[in-house]
């Protein structure tokens, strides 16, 4: 690869040569006059205007989407006719608001993340019978951070087709970095460092995802109310998040690292901003506002969806440390440690991106590991990214515990690679989310600390927190019922490497499927009331709000699936977890391997 260098001062004479504003075919972002009426930032006290009246389009899908899901699911002694004409009623107010939240892990999350949709997609064949398909038809938020960004802005760009097709799309088998020529990536980066932006590997990497997840690329963000699915309310309202580092930030080798107590930003398809400092329009994003909160010019296309994944999925930093250090440093809580050996594709990649940017942009690698924009909420420093799975809380619960997005239910996916040396998730992102939360005041169901997760088999099966609203930070329906999903192994080893660019579609094909294996507990063979209670815990919140009792059969299988509060010695000092396949113990996770090269 790195014998293609030499062709980049073409590209980069090529792109002198073009004018640096409003061509809307240009990655570069550019200057517009302002809307003379525009206020740009606006403080974070509620949700903006556009975002509540497209909640209230959405929920009048949900409502059709319930009717479909709660007949197909079999409560018990239920009333669901009179539950469902309560809901009708006041959708506004009854509607449950359910949100899917997917952590990072590279393409690891990525690939058994788009799996969990998968798994509740109505359109998956066996879903429905599964008892599980519908609830990505219930979804009226899903939120992502690093690698967890393509399953969830994927959906939206590709008009929520059904999530099978979606993912024949990104064509898994295309490694994006070798089967690409990755300089044509510069090529279109360098547009926006032209026209005077800061660009960085970030801008790098999101070419090269936004190919695999975002169809036709050149798409913004703010140009997703104008997308047909999105305009008609047929799928959720895709939020992405990322860490951030400032001049006073740790410093290991030359290049930041994110504190666990940093700023958080979210990018949504109205907004970006922060729910402690403020937001501002989307397609605005790149603005300083004056005095008056408004301004001459304003700034255009820095909301490029590839740009958006770069900025939330922006781990180079660590991805260097890793190469560097040997393992020592930048090991995160998806470190790729233990058993694995080093990918050498990701080492090789990391010395061509630093090599070029060094060569031909003169930067150094601190100034490359992370992107930064003008910052329109402290124009003193520009804002600077960093990926959110380097900062402890990587499920992303923070966008939707928000009290105004008033969220009933979330299904969390975590595949973490927590636990050494066989990096499956242990449970610690969830803990730190719920100790954060507590701290700030944010509801949050109660979650048993990390050893205690473990005892209970928390992160090899399925689990409900919150349903007894006294175990919450709140004491009360504000906080939502969170279903926590770890990725765990059903039928598939599915602890593979974070790095993992591409595979077969056999090999993705059974990561889904132990997805769905896991979300149905093997259709009900491992479990016979997980999914009735999943159910159950979906409409737990609107169910009181239209003042109606849970049924025998909820109440029951609450007793089994929910987190009673209590807590056991938890497992001993030193625990390894090394979980076997739960449809095939008999297998163990080395002879599996033996037959999967290249799946470790
Ligand atoms: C781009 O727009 C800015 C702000 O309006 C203006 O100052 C500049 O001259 C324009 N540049 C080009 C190449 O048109
Ligand atoms: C995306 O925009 C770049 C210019 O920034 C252009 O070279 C490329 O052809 C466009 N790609 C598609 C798929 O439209
Ligand atoms: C569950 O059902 C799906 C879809 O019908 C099927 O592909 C899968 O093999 C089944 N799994 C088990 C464990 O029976
Ligand atoms: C922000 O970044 C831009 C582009 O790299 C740079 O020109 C500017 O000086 C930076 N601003 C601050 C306040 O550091
Ligand atoms: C800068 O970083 C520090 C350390 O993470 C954090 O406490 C502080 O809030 C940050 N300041 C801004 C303005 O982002
Ligand atoms: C802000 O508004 C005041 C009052 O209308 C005006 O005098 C001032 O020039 C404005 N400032 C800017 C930077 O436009
Ligand atoms: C890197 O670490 C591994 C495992 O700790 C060790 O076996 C290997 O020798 C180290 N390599 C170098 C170049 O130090
Ligand atoms: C490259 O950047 C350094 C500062 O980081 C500066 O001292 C040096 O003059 C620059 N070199 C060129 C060729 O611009
Ligand atoms: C890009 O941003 C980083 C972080 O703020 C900064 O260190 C670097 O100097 C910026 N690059 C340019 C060219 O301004
Ligand atoms: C769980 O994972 C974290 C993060 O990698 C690790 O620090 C901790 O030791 C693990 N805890 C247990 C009990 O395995
Ligand atoms: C957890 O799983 C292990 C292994 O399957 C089993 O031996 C143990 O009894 C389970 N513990 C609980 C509390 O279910
Ligand atoms: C919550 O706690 C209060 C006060 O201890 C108690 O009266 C109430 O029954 C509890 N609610 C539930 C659902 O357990």
């Amino acid at each position: 690869m790195i014998s293609h260098i030499s062709a980049l001062p073409v590209f980069l004479a090529a792109a002198t040569a073009l004018a640096s504003n409003s061509s809307t075919d240009s990655y570069a972002p550019y200057y517009v006059d302002c809307p003379d009426d525009i206020q740009l930032v606006r403080q974070p006290r509620s949700t903006s205007l556009a975002e509540s009246e497209w909640i209230h389009g959405r929920k009048a899908q949900v409502v059709d989407a319930l009717d479909s899901y709660l007949w197909n699911l079999d409560l018990g002694d239920f009333d669901t006719a009179e539950y469902l004409d309560r809901v009708h009623a006041d959708v506004d107010y009854s509607v449950p608001v359910i949100a899917w939240a997917n952590s990072g892990g590279g393409w690891r999350s990525a690939m058994t993340g788009v799996g969990g949709l998968q798994a509740i997609d109505e359109r998956t064949p066996g879903a429905r019978e599964a008892k599980v398909g519908g609830l990505f038809q219930l979804l009226t938020y899903i939120a992502g951070l690093s690698g967890g960004s393509w399953p969830v802005s994927s959906p939206t760009f590709n008009d929520y087709e059904p999530i099978s097709q979606m993912v024949a799309d990104w064509q898994v088998d295309l490694n994006r970095f070798t089967d690409a020529d990755v300089l044509e990536y510069f090529d279109v980066i360098v547009e926006k460092y032209e026209a005077g932006f800061n660009i960085s590997v970030s801008d790098f990497l999101g070419r090269a995802f936004a190919t695999e997840v975002i169809p036709g690329v050149n798409k913004t963000w703010s140009s997703i109310p104008e997308l047909p699915g999105f305009k008609s309310f047929s799928g959720p309202f895709p939020i992405l998040i990322a860490s951030s580092i400032n001049k006073s930030s740790p410093v290991e080798e030359g290049v930041y690292v994110p504190s666990w107590n940093a700023p958080w930003y979210e990018w949504n398809p109205f907004e970006f901003g922060s729910w402690d400092l403020g937001f501002i329009p989307t397609k605005y994003v790149g603005t300083i506002p004056n005095e008056n909160n408004t301004a001459e010019q304003c700034v255009e296309n820095l909301d490029q969806a590839s740009f958006v994944l770069g900025s939330v999925a922006s781990a180079w930093n660590y991805w260097y440390l890793e190469a560097v250090t040997n393992d020592t440093l930048g090991m995160f809580s998806k470190r790729d440690g233990g058993i694995r050996k080093r990918n050498e594709n990701i080492d090789e990649l990391v010395e061509l991106v630093d090599e070029v940017f060094s060569e031909y942009f003169n930067y150094t690698v601190s100034q490359i590991s992370n992107p930064s924009i003008p910052n329109a909420f402290n124009p003193s420093e520009n804002l600077t990214f960093a990926d959110g799975s380097e900062a402890g809380q990587s499920v992303p619960f923070l966008p939707l515990i928000q009290p105004e997005r008033k969220v009933d239910f979330i299904m969390a996916w975590d595949d973490d690679a927590d636990d050494e040396p066989y990096t499956w998730s242990n449970g610690t992102n969830i803990w730190d989310s719920y100790v954060s939360a507590k701290a700030h005041g944010l509801p949050f169901p109660e979650v048993p600390p990390v050893r205690e997760m473990l005892a209970r088999n928390y992160t090899t099966k399925p689990v409900l927190f919150g349903c007894n609203t006294n175990l919450t930070t709140t004491r009360d329906a504000t906080s939502p019922i969170i279903a926590y999903f770890a990725n765990s192994p059903y039928s598939w080893y599915s602890n593979f490497s974070w790095s993992t660019t591409n595979m077969s579609y056999t090999e993705a094909n059974g990561i889904m499927q132990n997805s769905f294996n896991l979300m149905t507990q093997g259709n009900g063979t491992l479990d016979s009331t997980w999914t009735t209670c999943l159910g159950c815990a979906a409409i737990d919140r609107s169910l009181a709000r239209v003042g109606m009792q849970r049924s025998q059969a909820c109440e029951q299988c609450f007793e089994e699936h929910c987190w009673d509060g209590t807590l056991t010695t938890g497992v001993p000092e030193g625990y390894v977890l090394d979980p076997s396949m739960a449809l095939d113990p008999s297998v163990s996770y080395a002879e599996w391997t033996e037959e999967h090269p290249g799946m470790d």
